[in-house]
């Protein structure tokens, strides 16, 4: 892991949600799949990064592992990165189960984690750059377009709220009572966590953070007003 100045944010620290709590890495999975569909999500990811057999890949916060999982079967190699023991070990495990071999789970975050001169064909994220203050957010997606090959991909998916809300008293109330049932109280207090404690930007704050970080944005897709995803090349 990289040496950083004693004035860098530190990563490890936990704001909102705690994904290092065994409780949390446990129901992850489930909670996911009452609002999720994840091999829709993981399906998108593959097609729009155009991943090819003969590709290395990162993840930046894998969490429980499904996606370096899905990604590992059409790459040579996945290096799975999280700031969450727990959630490397949760995912280490199912990778073996599943019958993987080929990733790599490694201690560490957008800021922290130390390349050693390697370089990715692609890089994928989602759900985690919000846990990042935007001054860190900048440097984190800097970090990740010096990791990627000339021309490399980098697919973002996160909470991005956007700027067109007027209310958003009325929009979060639509938001929490839109949720479907089977979600419960537990994802509706956990987006109130959210959108209190973590640090979700605006639509046009993260293309600008894109942009400056040197990427080109390529394809960008929002949804239902806070969920955005975009392919981003290494310009
Ligand atoms: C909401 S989960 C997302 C997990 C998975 N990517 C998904 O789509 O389901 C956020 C994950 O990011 C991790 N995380 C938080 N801050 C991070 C950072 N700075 N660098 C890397 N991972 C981080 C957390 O430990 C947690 O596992």
């Amino acid at each position: 892991m990289k040496e950083l100045p004693d004035w860098y944010y530190d990563e490890f620290i936990q704001k909102g949600t705690d994904y290092t709590s065994e409780e949390e890495i446990q129901n992850y999975d489930r909670k996911m799949r009452t609002i999720r569909n994840i091999a829709e999500e993981a399906e998108t990811m593959i097609k729009l990064i155009d991943l090819r057999p003969d590709h290395n890949v990162l993840e930046i916060g894998c969490g429980t592992g499904e996606f370096s999982i899905e990604l590992s079967r059409y790459c040579k190699q996945v290096l799975a990165l999280d700031i969450s023991q727990g959630m490397l070990e949760f995912a280490r495990e199912k990778s073996i189960t599943r019958g993987r071999d080929n990733i790599d789970f490694t201690k560490a975050g957008f800021l922290t984690f130390e390349p050693k001169g390697k370089e990715f064909d692609a890089v994928v994220t989602q759900l985690v750059l919000h846990h990042l203050p935007d001054f860190w957010k900048l440097i984190a997606l800097r970090n990740v377009n010096s990791m990627l090959k000339p021309g490399g991909k980098f697919y973002l998916k996160d909470v991005v709220f956007s700027s067109d809300t007027r209310d958003f008293d009325f929009y979060f109330s639509q938001v929490f009572q839109k949720m479907p049932p089977e979600a419960g109280d537990e994802i509706i207090n956990e987006m109130k966590l959210h959108i209190k404690e973590e640090f979700s930007t605006f639509d046009w704050v993260m293309e600008g953070l894109i942009e400056k970080a040197g990427f080109r944005i390529e394809q960008s897709q929002y949804q239902n007003g806070f969920m955005a995803t975009y392919l981003c090349i290494k310009k």
